[in-house]
């Protein structure tokens, strides 16, 4: 199953983020690449992208989706959360005109069983968007220690204390 989707308040994105001509934008989600792309087209020949994805098999479909924007466009295998170092390393710090940030899960994770997401069929526990990654869900649900039987249950209560205090 592929990545490609429709994406999600398309419209939206592009009525706030507003792309420029000749723009530089950052997509730290890039995913199937639709925001992506629909970026690309509408910030003309000379804009760029920068795309980021921890998901190895989503940057995969996102430079075949991107493939008619060539040179304009930069997948980096990283979390977003490294975003200021890989402007640094671009040297693009303060040269970007608009940053998103499509936060989630894509289909493609949810319905690959291999992922480990998924609930409806049975398969390994392991819920990482980047297979590098050295901690699966298994491991933490499995061995982090817990005051109850029940391994969720610290998780449960801290966002209910920060949902519902007193
Ligand atoms: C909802 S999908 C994005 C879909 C995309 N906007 C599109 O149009 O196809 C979310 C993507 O963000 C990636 N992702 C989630 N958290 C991330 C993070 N902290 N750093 C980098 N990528 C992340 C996931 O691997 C997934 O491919």
């Amino acid at each position: 199953m592929g990545f490609h989707h429709v994406p999600v308040l398309l419209a939206e994105v592009l009525t706030y983020l507003a792309p420029r001509q000749g723009g530089r934008y950052m997509d730290g989600t890039v995913g199937g690449a639709g925001h992506s792309a629909a970026i690309l087209k509408e910030a003309g020949a000379q804009a760029h992208l920068i795309g980021f994805d921890q998901d190895p098999r989503a940057l995969a479909a996102a430079e075949q989706r991107l493939q008619p924007y060539g040179g304009q466009v930069t997948l980096v295998h990283e979390n977003f959360r490294r975003l200021r170092q890989v402007a640094e390393q671009l040297d693009v710090v303060g040269k970007v005109d608009g940053i998103l940030l499509d936060l989630g899960v894509s289909s493609h994770q949810l319905d690959e069983v291999d992922r480990g997401f998924m609930y409806r069929m049975d398969a390994p526990l392991d819920m990482r968007m980047n297979p590098q990654g050295a901690l699966t869900a298994a491991q933490i649900v499995n061995t982090y220690p817990s005051p109850s039987r029940n391994p969720m249950e610290p998780s449960m209560v801290s966002v209910e204390t920060v949902f519902f205090p007193n």
